[in-house]
């Protein structure tokens, strides 16, 4: 695909692809680092004398423009993280969209109202991505966690004007490829969260290439169900035990290393400081839950992730929302962490809770890449071609 490198954006009226679909409460966003993630690319962009238009979703509005899913709670955030003014039109197609272009100037940058507004969008309708198209000259994406939309401004966009990736999308892909693309092996990756059902396809693309699959959270349980072990009141998805079985049969039939809990913080309640104790699996009461993994899992996997030249992270070994059941992935965490600061380990995390789960742990900075990405970092372990990357390969 092709880079900013690539592109002459001069003079150029470019449609940047970013995904501002921040976390926003009380019209304030709490979460900036997609934003900040996005400024290297708006800057450069504007340094070279564009005129840049940004495009986004923002939330899943359903019926139609409504205050609650409006792009204009975004703004103050971005321009803070860009250090410059950032322009705002409440529609992303049509007159007021082409009437805030023209006012821009170059060098300035200019967020359009939410894509999702139109329904063409979602539809990845290419009458509504013509109709973005005319916008401007060039198309930039940078939305690598939208990018397993095929929605108009994700696919059919890329097709329209000239397409580049900008430096995050880049970054993504870069750090993505060497995570599990063409890794350094041994390859382990950690994998937790509280189902399987969640992540079937995850793990099966998973064991097929790499060389140690830790596994830890609500998922682990059912793993040990399926072994036999009685887990008491945990968290299990016991019509799951079929599929896990054949997990750990086309683990041993590929050469991959299942990792499975020695220990566990067991507790009666589902609560933060609910009594707990440490106990093997197997000796768990019939009322008493796996809320986290124990000590023993935590030196087991520290000594195997140690072995590892290439890490991928995706989910929590534990309840780790509730003290003091965030300990195992705190500890996990900080391994993979001090592993990377040491430099023997290059770390890739991402997805759904993984990042929160880390900043927690207060080592998300000593990863050597954290994506911005969600669902669309799940649908890449799960080796799905995204249609936004597929889109600029083309
Ligand atoms: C995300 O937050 O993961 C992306 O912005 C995609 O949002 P969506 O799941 O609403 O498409």
């Amino acid at each position: 695909f092709k880079t900013l490198d690539d592109i002459a954006p001069a003079s150029r009226t470019v449609l940047v692809r970013a995904d501002l679909n921040v976390p926003v409460q009380d019209g304030q966003v709490t979460d900036a680092t997609r934003l900040v993630r996005l400024v290297p690319t708006l800057k450069e962009l504007a340094s070279k004398g564009a005129k840049v238009v940004v495009l986004s979703h923002f939330g899943r509005p359903k019926n139609g423009p409504d205050e609650k899913n409006s792009l204009r709670q975004v703004v103050p955030a971005l321009s803070d993280a860009l250090g410059a003014p950032v322009a705002f039109a409440g529609d992303c197609i049509g007159k007021p969209a082409q009437d805030a272009i023209r006012a821009l100037e170059k060098g300035q940058v200019l967020v359009l109202e939410n894509l999702r507004f139109h329904a063409g969008e979602e539809k990845n309708d290419p009458a509504f991505a013509a109709d973005l198209a005319k916008l401007g000259d060039i198309y930039v994406n940078d939305a690598f966690s939208a990018a397993h939309r095929a929605h108009a401004s994700t696919e059919a966009l890329a097709r329209l004007l000239p397409a580049a990736a900008g430096r995050l999308m880049q970054a993504e892909l870069v750090a993505l490829s060497k995570a599990l693309g063409q890794p350094q092996r041994p390859v382990a990756a950690v994998v937790g969260g509280a189902k399987i059902s969640t992540k079937l396809d995850l793990l099966l693309n998973l064991v097929g290439k790499v060389d140690i699959l830790a596994l830890g959270g609500g998922m682990a349980n059912t793993f040990l169900y399926a072994q036999g072990v009685d887990v008491g009141a945990s968290l299990a998805e016991k019509d799951m035990a079929d599929q896990a079985r054949a997990i750990l049969a086309k683990a041993e039939a590929g050469g991959c290393q299942i990792l499975l809990p020695k220990d566990g913080a067991v507790a009666k309640q589902f609560k933060a400081h609910a009594p707990s104790r440490i106990a093997a699996p197997g000796d768990i009461a019939a009322d008493e839950m796996i809320l986290d993994a124990g000590p023993a899992t935590v030196a087991y996997y520290g000594e195997k992730l140690a072995t590892a030249k290439t890490v991928v992270w995706n989910g929590p070994m534990g309840a780790f929302e509730i003290e003091p059941f965030d300990a195992a992935t705190n500890a996990v965490a900080k391994i993979v962490a001090d592993l990377t600061k040491a430099g023997t380990v290059l770390s890739v995390a991402g997805g759904g809770d993984t990042v929160a789960a880390l900043e927690h742990a207060g080592v998300a900075d000593a990863f050597s890449y954290i994506s911005t990405a969600g669902g669309a970092f799940l649908e890449w372990l799960e080796g799905k071609e995204l249609p936004g990357v597929k889109a600029l390969e083309e």
